[in-house]
């Protein structure tokens, strides 16, 4: 999958050794991820290796940033135009790229939009040590919604207003009311982080999205697809120069944009089968 690989090996190992990640890095800031490491992605942004999934963060070879931005952010919002308020669900936290990357998009772009976004994340410790990551300088603009988000989950002003949910996903999903008009899924791997890729997760996605809404992910894998085609979506390839390819679903159907053509799938690999709870 696009995070996996575990570190040290071949062509997924970080570009530099633990030790000389303590050596740049304060004492504190080694504390807080001990169980994970800082690793230089493709692009240069920097990213973590979680050793509790055994996976990085963010693809490595695509880079954390432009994973973000060409992954998620671009193609969501190509299908969201002229809308005034959005509303995203960025599914997890983590470090906070797509959520991060979602206004730098908006910033660059002068987009006069209203955006509420809400992440679930359970990893409280990770989220309170954020305020001193070494982010890439496409966030420097953003430094104090960091720090409030780090410290207190929450940031809100005129134009955003964001919070992060803590606890498991499969419990606040559900709890939440009002629709979404973007789904970031950008959990660990199927096989690493199962519990977030299930036909009933999919199924508490598809009663929170709008009908024109759509979800982004970098999962292709044929059981992801069926958990979401089970649920009424329909599935697209989505391509793009700066990485490799991902997938759209949305209840409606898009233009300009390859669906998969799931009938076909199904029959050719009978066998297949969505992750259950
Ligand atoms: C691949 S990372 C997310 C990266 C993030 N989107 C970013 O741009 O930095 C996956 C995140 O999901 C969180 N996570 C995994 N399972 C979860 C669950 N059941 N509920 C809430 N958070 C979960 C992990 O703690 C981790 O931070």
């Amino acid at each position: 999958m696009t995070h996996k690989g575990k570190l040290g090996s071949g062509a997924s190992a970080p570009p530099f050794s633990f030790s000389e990640v303590k050596a740049i890095t304060s004492d504190k800031f080694c504390k807080i991820y001990s169980r994970k490491e800082i690793v230089k992605t493709l692009d240069s942004s920097k990213t973590l290796f979680s050793y509790e999934f055994n996976e990085h963060y963010h693809s490595t070879k695509d880079g954390a940033f432009s994973e973000s931005l060409y992954k998620h952010i671009i193609p969501a919002f190509k299908y969201q135009q002229d809308k005034k308020t959005i509303r995203i669900l960025d599914i997890c936290y983590g470090l906070g790229y797509n959520t991060l990357a979602t206004l730098y998009y908006i910033e660059k772009n002068n987009l006069d939009i209203r955006v509420e976004i809400i992440s679930p994340e359970f990893d409280l410790e990770l989220i309170n040590s954020l305020k001193d990551f070494d982010y890439p300088k496409e966030f420097d603009k953003f430094k104090d919604i960091i720090i409030s988000l780090s410290e207190t989950q929450k940031y809100q002003d005129d134009k955003y207003k964001i919070e992060i949910l803590i606890g498991d996903a499969r419990d606040s999903i559900p709890k939440l009311k009002e629709k979404f008009d973007i789904v970031y899924q950008d959990a660990f791997s199927p096989q690493n982080n199962p519990t977030l890729w299930t036909r009933e997760f999919f199924r508490d996605i598809k009663n929170i999205i709008k009908d024109d809404g759509v979800v982004t992910t970098y999962s292709i894998s044929l059981a992801t697809r069926l958990a979401l085609y089970e649920n009424g979506f329909n599935l697209f390839l989505y391509e793009d120069k700066h990485i490799r390819s991902s997938t759209i679903a949305s209840p409606k159907l898009l233009n300009d944009i390859e669906l998969v053509d799931m009938p076909h799938k199904i029959k050719i690999n009978p066998n297949a089968k969505s992750l259950r709870d």
